[in-house]
């Protein structure tokens, strides 16, 4: 028999430090698109851990990756080579068709510290001086919590309270690509460090060319061109990486969240001008390139790569997209709905703004798990793999949500 849910809430409530304020849910098992509650509950999962499941709960082949390496070792550190770590960043180098390089970490955060890593020593290798190696990051980013990518995070509601913070970013309008000029024209910039799909600052995509340019004026300034795919790619948005939608090539992309698909893991991906910059010694972390992460890596990257899955985003992404507007039309919550592939947001008209946290509580209640980007936003990242059936019903579920709060 399952513990009573509240005497499990409590313990959080009592033991977590209290950073985090979950939906009053304690949740199981789950299976494809589907999780259960102690309370033997199903929800749709429209949220995937936050973009972390991409395919779904207890994928078979994660499944028996993870436990076949558990059968042999779990951990090594860097100071001996394991086979997982070292195939899974000649696949990642291979599938990027740009990277020269791999570095394996733990978390999103740790990746784009790398990163910021990686740029300031390039920089630094090329005779700048600090005040020359200034990071441009973009309104509405969201790059992590550690004090660096907290920092690049151009968000204001993230850093408050932990100043002083590090220098050497600079900060400009998500798509003004006449605010990066006018930057460029001042000099002193090392990259530019983009989302291709902002997540957390509300899901909004580049815009056409906008990357092409930040990449035309990263070139024509000898400045580098890092891209955060930690939300947006693994074929979120129906190719492998965002940015082949913005016909880019990257110096630097970092990855984590579907990597892994649940078992934490992030690595940062390196172009040929930054691939020898770092030197043994300069960066490191005991668990990145963990065997069992690694081993489970290894195949949501060729999973995720398939045409199946792709074909899959492509097809659902219509669904849902098709699924939003006809809730809209018969309750006129959204203003639009934004994204690409199944990476969508719905952005809450003026009546409603402020509303997003009430109502992924009806959705929950719902038997629907949905996440928000940002109080304004409803978020929609299900697993890639989510089917016909699921979708659907999802759907189902959210249209009787949002009636429920439309009463309310
Ligand atoms: C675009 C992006 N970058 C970085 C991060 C940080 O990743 P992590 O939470 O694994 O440190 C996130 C997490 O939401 C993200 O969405």
């Amino acid at each position: 028999m399952h513990p009573d849910p509240s005497a499990l809430i409590d313990l959080g409530k009592r033991y977590w430090l209290p950073v985090y304020q979950p939906r009053e849910v304690v949740l199981d098992h789950g299976k494809g698109a589907r999780v259960w509650d102690t309370q033997g509950r199903d929800y749709l999962d429209f949220g995937a851990g936050i973009a972390v499941n991409a395919l779904g709960h207890q994928d078979p082949d994660l499944l028996d990756a993870l436990t076949a390496q558990a059968h042999k070792l779990w951990h090594a550190s860097n100071v001996f080579y394991t086979e997982p770590p070292l195939r899974l960043a000649e696949e990642l180098v291979k599938a990027s068709g740009f990277a020269e390089r791999v570095f394996l970490c733990n978390s999103g955060a740790e990746a784009n510290e790398a990163a910021i890593k990686l740029v300031r020593k390039w920089a630094a290798s090329k005779g700048r001086a600090p005040e020359q190696r200034t990071i441009i990051t973009f309104r509405g980013s969201f790059h992590g919590r550690t004090l660096a990518t907290v920092t690049a995070t151009a968000q204001p509601k993230y850093q408050q309270g932990y100043e002083p913070l590090p220098g050497g970013f600079r900060y400009l309008d998500f798509n003004d690509a006449a605010a990066l000029e006018a930057a460029f024209a001042e000099g002193g910039i090392a990259a530019v460090m983009i989302e291709p799909v902002q997540g957390e600052g509300g899901v909004v995509p580049a815009a056409a060319g906008f990357l092409k340019r930040a990449r035309e004026l990263c070139d024509a300034h000898d400045a580098l061109l890092v891209l955060d795919e930690i939300q947006c790619g693994m074929g979120r948005t129906g190719t492998l990486f965002a940015h082949a939608h913005d016909d880019v090539t990257p110096d630097i992309v970092t990855l984590a969240k579907a990597l892994g698909c649940g078992f934490p893991i992030g690595a940062m991906l390196a172009g040929p001008k930054v691939s020898e910059v770092m030197q043994y010694g300069s960066h490191g972390t005991t668990f990145g390139g963990n065997p069992m992460a690694a081993a489970v890596a290894r195949v949501a990257l060729a999973k995720l790569s398939s045409p199946a899955v792709l074909m899959n985003v492509e097809r659902q992404a219509n669904d849902l997209r098709a699924g939003l507007a006809r809730i809209n039309h018969e309750l006129n919550l959204f203003t639009e709905v934004r994204g690409r592939g199944l990476m969508l947001g719905a952005a809450l008209t003026d009546a409603h703004k402020g509303k997003a946290g009430a109502i992924l509580d009806h959705a929950a209640a719902r038997g629907l798990l949905l996440l928000q980007a940002g109080p304004d936003v409803l978020r929609f990242v299900p697993p890639l793999t989510i089917t016909d059936e699921e979708l659907a019903e999802g759907l189902t579920r959210l249209h009787a949500a949002l009636s429920d709060y439309a009463a309310s």
